[in-house]
């Protein structure tokens, strides 16, 4: 059958999971990566502000160091002692209150000019003055504008090394080279970066005398770096590590800071990237995002350091370590995570359970009819549901049923038929077995017609003779026995010439209404007194209310007559001779059943028993049931022989007692 040609490649179930779990995951997935990101953006613009705010809070430290040393400078040149050594041209008493003043102020030089800017004294290295100072932008500026000054300024080694050795060791080192930082010649910082101001010093009487110039050295130097990391970021860390770092850089290399390298040592000497130094040093501009920081990441804020000028000299930076950022942004992607699979575990048992209500009943449709088309009719689908599929399921059930009852139908219809097929056959069978039988009955009968006719006169002769011959001789003629041998067997031919007559003889029936019983009757008292019947029971059965038939009197009674003496014949020993009557309604025929306890009739010559000169008899014509099958015939009637050997022989004479039938 075609269904079962189709294989099923892809279940229904499986189809409706699949698109559950696309249907699902597809917005589940969008969701949490769409979430995850609007989390790391809100992160990420959290950490900038803060950055944003921690970097103008560094800022403000490092401007407060410069004001500070302003402020300082400021004060100090007011100082008598100050304006006295200039008047006086005597630095003497000078020593001890810069040393003083230095210390006090943690500065790393003080230097003391005249009016013109001629070092008058250096604190770090007394014995270097009275060199011309009036170039330098510090000193210029108070020379003009009679006023105090600060800034970030960058001093040459040659510069370092007139106040001290020290200083200018301080300020060198080593530059290591970052894989980040843009390609440079530079191998070493030598100039320092310093905080540096100066302030004008005036007479009591408001004369400008001089100038006070001091500077704190940066380089190697971490109080404001520190200073910020502790008021900034409060010395918070993150397992283990510092929260918040800060750097100065000069140009771009870290000269202070309190980012560790890998050996736990202040990073100095090493270089910014080249991105942060392009934007930074280059364009002048704030630079604000993620860094790579000597090995970590830092969410960080570079912001320019200016000269007295406004050229772009060096950088501040403060930076938050993003580890904490990302872990949060870890958490946060973990717990969307946990929540999308979660939500996929719940929608796909609700889709397993779903499709399953979907699918099983019509999987166990498909299963019953896969087994209705291999013959099995007995199927039936459980209708568990009263949606659609539970519809289908009933309807599928009256389906089946309407199949099994046409299935039973056909069937009954193709026995019916097979059983009117058999019966038609074995009518039609008999049909021509009794046509053939006719057929030949007709053409022995005109053979034996005309032999007869011939015979009968010459064997009237030949009797007549030898009869009066007989007669004539004396009883002791020893010829007599001869001449009675001839009387007897032509008596006996003429007994056959008789029967060939009556046989072809044919004659229309002269129908009237005749009561089977009586024929019964009348041949009974012409044979049970003769000797071939005396030791046979003869039992008349006959039912007295049987129907009456139209029929010949005579023929019937040779029928009746013919039949009971194959009776007698077959049962030389004796037996039972047992004669019924009756009529069949259905076929509305008249049935005369005459039985013997004789030996039956061998299978293999049943179907020859009609045919004429058939016999198995010594001195027998064959042609007594040939006789009375042919009147039979002429009545519309039927002979019917049933026997088997060992069980007695019945013979059925049927006759009709419809009237149609018997008119015709
Ligand atoms: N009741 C019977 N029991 C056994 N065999 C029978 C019986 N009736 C007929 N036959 C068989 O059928 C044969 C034909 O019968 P049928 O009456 O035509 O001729 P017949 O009896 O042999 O000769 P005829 O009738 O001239 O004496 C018989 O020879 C016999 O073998
Ligand atoms: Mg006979």
């Amino acid at each position: 059958m075609a269904s079962s040609d189709i294989t099923i490649r892809s279940s229904i179930k499986a189809r409706l999971i699949k698109s559950f779990t696309v249907a699902i995951l597809i917005p589940s997935l969008v969701t949490a990566v769409v979430g995850v990101l609007m989390i790391r953006e809100q992160i990420y613009e959290q950490a900038q502000a803060r950055v944003t705010s921690d970097l103008e809070a560094a800022k403000e430290i490092y401007q407060n160091g410069l004001e500070r040393l302003k402020d300082s400078l400021r004060i100090h040149a007011t100082r008598r002692i100050v304006c006295d050594a200039l008047e006086r041209r005597d630095p003497t008493e000078l020593v001890a209150e810069t040393e003083r003043i230095r210390r006090a102020e943690r500065l790393d030089i003080l230097t003391l000019t005249d009016e013109k800017g001629k070092v008058f004294y250096r604190a770090c290295n007394p014995s270097m003055v009275g060199e011309d100072q009036s170039r330098d932008s510090f000193i210029q500026y108070v020379l003009q504008k009679r006023a105090p000054v600060s800034s970030t300024d960058i001093v040459q080694p040659e510069e370092l090394l007139k106040d001290s050795n020290q200083l200018a060791i301080q300020a060198s080192m080593e530059i290591t080279q970052t894989p980040m930082a843009g390609p440079s010649a530079k191998t070493q910082v030598v100039s320092g970066m310093m905080l540096k101001g100066a302030a004008p010093v005036f007479t009591a009487d408001g004369r400008f005398v001089g100038v006070l110039i001091g500077g704190i050295l940066i380089n190697r130097n971490y109080e404001i770096v520190d200073k910020i990391q502790t008021t900034v970021f409060k010395g918070e860390s993150y397992k283990g590590q510092p929260v918040g770092t800060a750097t100065i850089f000069q140009d771009d290399v870290r000269i202070s800071t309190n980012v560790r390298n890998v050996n736990a040592n202040r990073a100095i000497g090493t270089r910014v990237s080249a991105e942060v130094a392009e934007s930074v040093l280059k364009r002048g501009d704030t630079w604000l995002n993620r860094a790579w920081v000597v090995n970590d990441w830092y969410i960080s804020a570079y912001t320019p350091i200016r000269d007295l000028q406004g050229s772009v000299i060096g950088m501040l930076y403060v930076g938050s370590l993003e580890r904490p950022y990302n872990d949060i942004l870890w958490r946060n992607l973990y717990f969307f995570l946990g929540i999308t699979l979660l939500a996929m575990g719940l929608i796909s048992i609700v889709a397993i359970t779903v499709a399953n209500k979907i699918s099983r009943p019509i999987r166990a449709m498909a299963d019953a009819a896969q087994k209705i088309t291999e013959g099995d009719y007995s199927q039936k689908v459980e209708i568990s549901s009263d949606t659609e599929i539970g519809f289908l399921a009933g309807n599928f059930n009256t389906m089946v049923a309407e199949l099994v009852r046409a299935h039973q139908e056909l069937k009954e219809w193709a026995e019916t038929l097979e059983r009117k097929v058999e019966q038609r056959t074995t009518e039609l069978k008999a049909m021509q077995a009794h046509l053939i039988q006719s057929e030949k009955l007709a053409g022995v009968g005109k053979l034996a017609a005309g032999v007869a006719h011939e015979i009968n006169n010459p064997l009237t002769c030949v009797l007549t003779n030898s009869s009066l011959l007989l007669g004539d001789l004396p009883p002791d003629d020893p010829r007599r026995e001869e001449l009675q041998t001839i009387v007897d067997e032509t008596l006996r031919c003429r007994k056959i010439v008789k029967g060939l007559l009556d046989f072809a003889r044919q004659t229309k029936p002269q129908k009237q209404k005749l009561d089977l019983n009586t024929v019964v009757e009348d041949v009974l008292a012409l044979v049970k007194n003769q000797a071939s019947f005396q030791n046979i029971t003869i039992r008349n059965e006959v039912d007295s209310n049987v129907r009456p038939v139209l029929a010949d009197a005579d023929q019937m009674r040779q029928v009746v007559l013919n039949i009971i003496l194959n009776a007698a014949d077959a049962m030389p020993q004796g037996g039972t001779l047992r004669i019924c009557s009756c009529f069949e309604s259905e076929s509305r025929q008249v049935l005369l059943r005459i039985s013997d306890t004789g030996p039956g009739i061998p299978v293999e010559i049943q179907d020859k028993l009609f045919e004429p000169f058939f016999t198995t008899k010594k001195t027998g014509t064959g042609l007594g049931l040939a006789i009375a099958y042919g009147i039979m015939e002429r009545h519309k009637g039927a002979l019917r022989v049933e026997s088997s050997p060992g069980h007695g022989t019945t013979v059925v004479v049927i006759l009709p007692t419809d009237a149609r039938t018997i008119e015709e």
